[in-house]
C-alpha cells in the first residue's frame, strides 16, 4: 500500500493542470504486482480532460494488465478527494473487488471498496451477456 502511495504522489507531482490548478495523482496495482501511474491531463478545450485515475487505468490496460486489485489517488485537500463517477465505471471494468485508497500528503488516507463507491454497477457482462444472445443463436435477454 505504501508503494501504490508513494506511486501516485509522484505521479501528481506530473499533472497537467493548467487550467483548474487541481493535481491528481493516481496509481493502480494489477494482479501480477505491477504498479502503473496517471496523472490528471487538461486539454485547452477542456471536456477533453482526463482524470489521472483514467490515465492509470489505460496505460495498465495497454501494458496487457487487465484485473487491477487496488488504486491510490492523491490529491492536496482534505478530507481527501474521491474518483469522479467517470473513474468509477472505468476502474470497474477492470477490477470490480478493488480497494481503493484515497489520500493526501498530509498522510491522510481512506480505504473504501470501489463496490462502495459504485453500488449496482453496470458490468462489462452484462454487455457481453447481450451480444452472446445476439450472435449466439439463443433467445435474447432484455
Ligand atoms: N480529476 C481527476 O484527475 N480525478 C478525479 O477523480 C476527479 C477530477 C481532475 C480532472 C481535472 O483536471 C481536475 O481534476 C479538476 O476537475
Amino acid at each position: 500500500m505504501k508503494a501504490l502511495l508513494e506511486a501516485a504522489e509522484a505521479a501528481r507531482a506530473r499533472a497537467h493542470a493548467p487550467y483548474s490548478g487541481f493535481t491528481v495523482g493516481a496509481a493502480v496495482l494489477a494482479e501480477d504486482g505491477t504498479i502503473h501511474t496517471g496523472c490528471n491531463v487538461e486539454i485547452s478545450s477542456y471536456s477533453h480532460t482526463c482524470c489521472a485515475e483514467r490515465v492509470a487505468v489505460f496505460k495498465a490496460v495497454s501494458e496487457g494488465r487487465t484485473r487491477l486489485t487496488a488504486c491510490a489517488v492523491v490529491t492536496d485537500i482534505s478530507p481527501p478527494a474521491s474518483p469522479c463517477g467517470a473513474c468509477r465505471q472505468v476502474l470497474n471494468d477492470f477490477g470490480p473487488e478493488l480497494t481503493m485508497y484515497l489520500a493526501n500528503p498530509a498522510g491522510e488516507v481512506i480505504e473504501v471498496a470501489l463496490a462502495e463507491l459504485l453500488p449496482k454497477a453496470f458490468t462489462p457482462e452484462q454487455v457481453l451477456r447481450k451480444i452472446k444472445a445476439r450472435h449466439g443463436g439463443g433467445s435474447e435477454q432484455r
